[in-house]
């Protein structure tokens, strides 16, 4: 019987412009760890919360990771309970999908201490409950690319399918968290619940074009089809100095540059060769509003969730 696990789960950038609650990717070395520990009590405990934010509801149902495990132990009729320590690299409020990484981390590492462990699709499930209770809404643009790794689409919310996309190798995801908090409750109640028939034709057309660039190694279909329509534009005014960072992300060699998820978070693709000159660009606009950013330069092969080095070889000793 093992008695604990930790595993790792990477932040993500939601939406990529142009799928609105159904297209995000992982980013490579910033998300946020959980270790979870067999506990004699039953229910899940949420034991401690460290790092860049700590400021999280301690009640199990009301904090993503909790939610996330008490829904997989009630589903697997699990006996006994857990203790969850959470390690938080994301910062809070960021657009990054922090609640979605410390509910995927959490179910993860829980699902190492069960008899049966579960699928990954019972721990995207789990997951996505637990962000409903911090975001209360349900979808799956941060949690399937945190648990998957890669680029991944969403089709449907009962029963998910998920489609792993690949991406031309050279491509770097640019991303700048300008020093704000937007709470993504808020974020989704400004938008209108409407949109015209000419944005719907411009959206998807975006959306397929960007698919097809990505599955075609066309970087000038990328480069014509990444830009948001619906969701950006209503959005941009909870983001002093966005406009000017993307601008200047473009003007440097940005394929294209929009809202992460929720934001504030702003994230650039372009290749390779641009992206410290599209970083500094974006940087700089930010400081020109006063806003200090940090900043980090991905691929968007980066991997999904897993086990930390020791419990995986418990994993291996045990199989
Ligand atoms: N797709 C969601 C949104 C992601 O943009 O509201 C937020 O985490």
């Amino acid at each position: 019987m093992i008695e604990s696990a930790k595993a790792f789960a990477p932040a993500s950038v939601a939406n990529v412009a142009v799928g609105f609650d159904i297209l995000g990717h992982a980013v490579q070395s910033l998300g946020d760890c959980v270790t979870a520990r067999r506990s004699p009590q039953p229910g899940v405990r949420i034991q401690s919360i460290a790092g860049v934010t700590t400021d999280l509801p301690l009640d199990a149902a009301n904090n993503t990771a909790g939610r996330a495990v008490l829904a997989l132990w009630e589903l697997n009729r699990a006996e006994g309970g857990v203790e969850l320590h959470i390690e938080k690299g994301i910062p809070m409020s960021s657009g990054l999908g922090g609640s979605a990484a410390s509910a995927v981390a959490a179910v993860v590492a829980a699902n190492e201490l069960l008899a049966c462990p579960a699928d990954k699709l019972t721990l995207l499930r789990c997951a996505m409950l637990g962000e409903q209770a911090a975001s209360g809404s349900m979808h799956l643009d941060n949690i399937a690319p945190s648990l998957f790794g890669g680029l991944v689409l969403t089709v449907g919310i009962d029963n998910p399918r998920i489609k792993q996309i690949p991406v031309p190798r050279s491509i770097r995801c640019v991303f700048v968290h300008p020093h704000l908090r937007v709470a993504t409750s808020d974020a989704r109640a400004l938008l209108r619940k409407t949109v015209s028939l000419s944005d719907f034709v411009w959206q998807s057309a975006n959306l397929a074009g960007f698919i097809c660039g990505c599955y075609t190694n066309d970087l000038e279909m990328i480069r014509d089809s990444l830009f948001d329509v619906v969701i950006e534009p209503q959005r941009q005014q909870l983001i002093p100095g966005f406009t000017v960072a993307r601008a200047s992300a473009l003007a440097n060699g940005a394929l294209g540059c929009s809202i992460s998820g929720a934001g504030p978070t702003v994230f650039a693709w372009c290749d390779a060769r641009h992206a410290q000159q599209v970083r500094s660009a974006m940087v700089e606009a930010f400081g020109q509003h006063g806003l200090p950013c940090d900043d980090w330069v991905t691929s968007i092969e980066a991997k999904g969730a897993r086990l930390s080095v020791q419990a995986a070889s418990k994993v291996r000793a045990r199989e």
